[in-house]
């Protein structure tokens, strides 16, 4: 197992209570170690993030310097201008996009020095929402939320169905298990691809902009959802810009610079509104003149920037 000490981070380990079982529950993804769920989540070290790959001098990095952590059952939203590497970043974290320099762990293991089978197994233990939700479109919406299942466990076929429409009914898509993603609204697609993350339950979710689009309570039950998969102790990455979310669900905002390209806060969001750098108390402020988070913080985590 690899250790890094990210510098940046003064994440507080936080014993979360074990997941309440649901109606039917896939079967826990393989870990790479019994030791696993021990540490944090996923670490990133000394990342640097963008196009090429690593020792690619000629690319100037959308970001570097980038160190943090996630622990069981917290949710960090990552946030910043548009163009400044949300997205990048989540692609990077979830093994998609090799890092330009650092290194990504996930439960102790560096993601890309790991072989192709630890690879596999490491996949097993998160779920991804993409920002365009990227359903397979020539399957129905219950057949993309199968697909996990059917590929990384055992289950009888009857039995991932009954989890498939479970996940659905969780994300209020109870009725739309037979219909073909191309007749949901995008707001739909997006409510699916979240319970295609789920499919698993796996400890770790990663979310790129899940609520946008999104109407006000549909935007509020997603919120919910997160909080939910929270304190079952799931560790949730998502990145957003809704403000309501942000000060609704976030334990800690890892804020990403586009100017100086690098992370220059990283805390819990009514901390960094009152006292963070300039740029993001202005972000937290966005549009509300007055700064105006909700009235009711996240509790249960601290975390400091
Ligand atoms: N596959 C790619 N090839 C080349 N450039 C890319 C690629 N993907 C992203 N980029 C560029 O990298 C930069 C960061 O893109 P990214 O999608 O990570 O930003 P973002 O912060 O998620 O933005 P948004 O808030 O608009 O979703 C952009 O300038 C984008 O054009
Ligand atoms: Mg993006």
């Amino acid at each position: 197992m690899t250790t890094c000490t990210p510098t940046a981070d003064r994440l507080q380990a936080t014993a979360m209570p074990p997941p309440a079982a649901p109606a039917a529950r896939a079967a826990p993804a393989a870990l790479p170690s019994a030791t696993a769920p021990a540490g944090p989540l996923l670490q990133a070290c000394g990342l640097a993030i963008g196009q090429g790959g690593p020792g690619d001098s000629a690319q100037r990095p959308l970001q570097q310097g980038l160190d943090f952590a996630l622990a069981p059952g917290e949710v960090l939203v990552i946030a910043g201008a548009s163009g400044c590497g949300k997205s990048t970043l989540l692609r990077t974290l979830v093994g998609l996009a090799a890092p330009l320099a650092g290194q990504v762990l996930h439960a102790g293991t560096d993601f890309y020095a790991a072989d192709t089978p630890q690879q596999t197994q490491l996949r097993q233990r998160f779920g991804v929402m993409f920002q365009a939700g990227a359903l397979w479109s020539s399957m129905s919406v219950g057949d993309n939320v199968m697909l996990p299942l059917q590929l990384f466990t055992r289950l009888a076929p009857r039995d991932c169905e009954a989890l498939a429409r479970y996940k659905l009914a969780l994300v209020g898509l109870a009725d739309a298990f037979d219909l073909m993603p191309g007749a949901l609204s995008g707001g739909m697609r997006k409510r699916a691809a979240v319970a295609r993350a789920l499919a698993l339950d796996p400890p770790m979710l990663f979310l790129d902009e899940p609520s946008a689009g999104l109407d006000p309570v549909a935007s509020a039950r997603l919120d919910a959802l997160v909080l939910q998969l929270r304190n079952l102790g799931t560790g949730i990455v998502m990145v957003t810009h809704e403000l309501e979310s942000i000060f609704g669900v976030a334990d800690r905002l890892l804020f990403l610079d586009v100017a100086t390209r690098t992370m220059t806060a990283l805390g819990p969001p009514r901390q960094l509104l009152d006292s963070g750098p300039a740029p993001v108390r202005e972000f937290l402020r966005r549009g509300s003149g007055s700064a105006g988070p909700g009235p009711s913080p996240n509790p249960g985590h601290g975390g400091a920037a």
